[in-house]
């Protein structure tokens, strides 16, 4: 892994006056997220679905300004519904014309776990398990980054150093370790690496960058079942704040000339960066670099023709045709 220290102008200089359209703002990490884009100087377009929540942070923060000059922007979005998130990606561009970085923040967690033995009878079978955390956590940015992909791709990369713009997914740990008791939400985070994975190489190709970033536990209303115990244990933990930051440091990584974000590798692309005890980590590279110790030095190297055959942009899965 590769610890990322935060380069503070790339954090707020990059950002100024660039439009970023996010899920889940009302509260938690998506909250933080809001106020750091803010205070960074960007426009801000986000959905969420508690109403009272948003127009409150959005009143705050557009208190000094006019009706012109306000940056901040609420559309109610259920995130795993089509015509919902059309609508918030629909309001961005007819207000600014443009949208720079798209981030698929909101997430759900159903504690009560359909799997588990304690909840099995004969009457619970009966009945279908809910799959909402399927829903919101990967219907919900798979919308997104189709979305987010073709508003971006309106950019016009010469005013961008050749690229058209981010977008950031929000996984988990539970996106890549083993995670008893929410077996439906780790499928769902496993599921948004998947995104990453079959898009950014894709992306990278038209001047978009597609990373995730996986944290650990965050201190959010998600987690007070296993809050307490943690602490005990002095185990590490994220504050909002953190996670909000190691997406800002994902969606600006790749965005200047001169400045770095020390420790993060360019092009930054299909990276993952783990977000642990407030620090960053980004531990897809080293995924990569251990393959043949992984897979066995004739698997990788085998693997590596496939994979070039079927990125030589000379392929395609169609047989319609
Ligand atoms: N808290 C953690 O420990 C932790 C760890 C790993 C990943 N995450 C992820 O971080 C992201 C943010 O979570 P958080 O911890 O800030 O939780 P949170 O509950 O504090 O915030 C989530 C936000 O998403 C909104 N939301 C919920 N369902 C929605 C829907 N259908 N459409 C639109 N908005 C919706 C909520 O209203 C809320 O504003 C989630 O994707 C979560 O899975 C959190
Ligand atoms: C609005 O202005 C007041 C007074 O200058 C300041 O204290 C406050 O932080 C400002 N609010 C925002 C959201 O910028
Ligand atoms: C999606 O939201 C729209 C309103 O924005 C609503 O009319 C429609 O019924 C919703 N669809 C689903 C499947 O909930
Ligand atoms: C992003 O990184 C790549 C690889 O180092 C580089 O070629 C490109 O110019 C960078 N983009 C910007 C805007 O600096």
């Amino acid at each position: 892994m590769s610890r990322i220290s935060p380069n503070q102008f790339l954090l707020s200089s990059s950002l100024i006056g660039l439009v970023a359209v996010l899920t889940g703002g009302a509260q938690g990490v998506g909250q933080s997220l809001v106020e750091q884009l803010h205070s960074a100087g960007a426009k801000i377009i986000f959905g969420d679905v508690d109403d009272k929540l948003s127009t409150n942070l959005v009143s705050a923060l557009n208190q000094n300004d006019t009706e012109e000059t306000k940056r901040v922007h609420f559309v109610h979005c259920d995130t795993s519904n089509y015509t919902d998130q059309l609508r918030l990606f629909q309001t961005a561009y007819k207000l600014y014309s443009r949208i720079d970085i798209v981030i698929a923040n909101a997430g759900i967690a159903i504690h009560r776990d359909p799997f588990a033995p304690t909840l099995d009878s004969e009457e619970s079978i009966l009945i279908a398990p809910n799959t909402a955390e399927i829903d919101v956590n990967l219907k919900g940015p798979l919308y997104t980054t189709r979305l987010g992909l073709h508003y971006l791709r309106k950019n016009d990369p010469s005013r961008t150093n050749g690229y058209k713009g981010d977008i950031v997914l929000v996984s988990s740990i539970a996106g890549f370790k083993e995670c008893e008791g929410l077996t439906t939400y780790t499928a769902s985070k496993h599921g948004v690496i998947g995104l990453m994975r079959g898009l950014a190489l894709q992306g990278e190709k038209e001047g978009i960058r597609i990373n995730t970033i996986c944290p650990w536990m965050t201190k959010t209303r998600l987690v007070t079942g296993i809050e307490q115990g943690w602490y005990n244990l002095g185990l590490p933990a994220n504050e909002p704040e953190d996670v909000a930051r190691a997406i800002l440091i994902c969606a600006t990584a790749n965005r200047s000339k001169s400045q770095r974000h020390e420790g993060a590798v360019l092009p930054f692309s299909g990276k993952i960066v783990w977000v642990g005890g407030g620090k960053s980590y980004e531990i897809e590279d080293r995924i990569r670099a251990l393959e043949p110790e992984w897979l066995g030095r004739e698997n990788s190297e085998v693997l590596k023709k496939g994979q070039e055959y079927l990125h030589s942009g000379k392929t395609s899965w169609d047989a319609s045709s």
